[in-house]
């Protein structure tokens, strides 16, 4: 099978002309149009776009918004790049294991050969070992052709740029306004296309980082995966009740160097760690209730408030360290998400996709997992990963798959240096988990594996 057949070939094209209005609902003949669909009958993610009419590209308008265009997919280059930059890290530790596997299948033969001087026992779990990581081989080599599919997404890219130069070359400058709207649809839909793209299974957890140690034992803290690429303002909430004051740090740098910060009083303290910035506004589980708030913080206002249903609250169903931590707020690729349990699901967790305005429950998944014995959980790219506790020898060990509602169990060990977990976080920008671990402030990267489907 040829790569270019894998879920993650993405597809841009520039159709001139109006042989698609049948297919295309809009007139093409008067502005430009996109279309995108996140995958097509074959898996692929692709995203169309439809440039006006030539013979109606009159000279006075379009110029400008052209420009723009061409800037925002210069922009998205630029995203590319660091997405491809990401698959290049991803790619080191995959090469990296792959010489390891091969090493030890080497060995492994080595040791078959001499193994009745091995003892039986140690023979055999050498073997099972073996067995266990023999199926990874496969997965590394498709794994090497979807980063070759990141190439030439950007190689696709870079054409459809060259092609709206000279379109624009062609058109003389002045207007635009008109096309405003669809530019950023455009960019959006890249956008949404790319995170899909960088979708996948979770398969490591790099050391831990210590960001900065500060704090008391329990609390939170947390970068916006939709802030632009250089605001890294940080935000951070000690305590998991009886506090209302969310501090704001100017940027990672200051977050790492200094004690220099401005504090937001939220309307009301918060319960719990499960907080989450979200778009320039913190949602925030009320205390001692099962209500969520949606603060933001330019205007200093509750922009909506919505009880959420059946949710336990007030140590009913906390996570296993307590701290009222009942309900868990989280952002994906995928938007907001609430983590919760409920009388009706006995006390298992129940996941729900939420309306980021509204707060409504835009659907729920209940999982066979008790709530009170999880550590910590996250969501990455629609899947819930629970821990097995909050200290020493902490593991990944439950997977619940929102988009096929099934579940498994996973064992990805990871690093807790100071013992007590009292929030763990995954943020879709940095790709990163966000830790709060006994009053320090803790980083973690994560490997995901594309998840790879071929039409065969
Ligand atoms: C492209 O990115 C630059 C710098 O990040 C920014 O100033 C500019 O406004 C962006 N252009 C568009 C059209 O988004
Ligand atoms: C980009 O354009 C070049 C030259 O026109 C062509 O050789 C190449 O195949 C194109 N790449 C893609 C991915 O379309
Ligand atoms: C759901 O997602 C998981 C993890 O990303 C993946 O392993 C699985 O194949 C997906 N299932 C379906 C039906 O898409
Ligand atoms: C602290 O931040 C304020 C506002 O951003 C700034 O004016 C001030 O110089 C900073 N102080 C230090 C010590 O960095
Ligand atoms: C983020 O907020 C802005 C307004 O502040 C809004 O226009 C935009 O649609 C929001 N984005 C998402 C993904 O909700
Ligand atoms: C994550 O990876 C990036 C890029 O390789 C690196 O700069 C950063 O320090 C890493 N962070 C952690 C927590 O390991």
């Amino acid at each position: 099978m040829h790569p270019a057949s894998n879920l993650w070939s993405l597809v841009l094209l520039i159709l001139m002309g109006s042989e698609l209005t049948q297919v295309l609902p809009t007139n093409p003949e008067e502005s430009w149009q996109v279309y995108s669909s996140a995958q097509d009958n074959k898996g692929r993610c692709i995203c169309t776009v439809v440039a006006p009419q030539q013979t109606m590209c009159s000279r006075d308008a379009r110029t400008k918004q052209l420009r723009q265009l061409l800037e925002k997919v210069q922009n998205m280059t630029q995203s590319i790049q660091v997405l491809d930059q990401r698959t290049q890290r991803d790619l080191q530790y995959v090469e990296k294991m792959e010489i390891q596997l091969r090493g030890l299948e080497i060995k492994f033969r080595q040791v078959e050969e001499n193994h009745k001087q091995n003892i039986a026992k140690q023979y055999k779990a050498f073997k099972a070992k073996m067995e266990e990581l023999r199926p990874l081989i496969p997965v590394l080599e498709e794994y090497k052709a979807d980063a070759k599919l990141v190439m030439q997404f950007k190689e696709e890219v870079q054409n459809l740029t060259s092609v709206l130069n000279e379109l624009q070359e062609e058109m003389g400058a002045y207007d635009y306004e008109e096309l405003q709207s669809r530019v950023s649809d455009l960019e959006w839909r890249l956008r949404a296309c790319m995170q899909k793209l960088a979708c996948g299974k979770l398969t490591g957890i790099s050391d831990p980082v210590t960001i900065k140690t500060s704090g008391s034992r329990f609390g939170s803290w947390m970068t916006d995966p939709l802030a632009p690429e250089e605001d890294t303002r940080v935000w951070y909430m000690d305590g998991y009740h009886n506090n209302r004051f969310v501090r704001e740090y100017k940027s990672m740098l200051d977050f790492m160097t200094s004690d220099n910060f401005t504090s937001h009083r939220l309307p009301h303290p918060w319960s719990g760690t499960g907080q989450v910035v979200y778009n320039g506004s913190i949602y925030f589980n009320k205390f001692q209730s099962h209500i969520i708030i949606k603060f933001d913080f330019k205007t200093s206002s509750i922009s909506k408030s919505r009880p959420l249903d059946h949710a336990g609250y007030n140590n009913m169903y906390h996570y296993a360290w307590g701290g009222h931590s009942d309900i868990d707020l989280m952002v994906d690729e995928g938007g907001l998400w609430a983590v919760y349990a409920t009388n009706h699901n006995a006390g298992n967790i129940v996941v729900s996709k939420l309306n980021p305005n509204t707060l409504q429950v835009i659907k729920s998944w209940s999982t066979n997992h008790p709530k009170r014995s999880a550590g910590e959980a996250f969501m990455i790219c629609g899947t819930l990963y629970v821990t097995n506790g909050y200290t020493g020898g902490t593991k990944i060990y439950y997977a619940f798959h929102t988009n096929s509602s099934t579940y498994e169990y996973i064992d990805i060990p990871f690093q807790t240096t100071y013992s007590h977990i009292s929030m763990l976080d995954y943020n879709p920008k940095d790709r990163a988990l966000y830790s709060w671990n006994n009053g320090h402030q803790v980083l973690y990267n994560v490997t995901l594996f594309h998840v790879i489907r071929s039409d065969e």
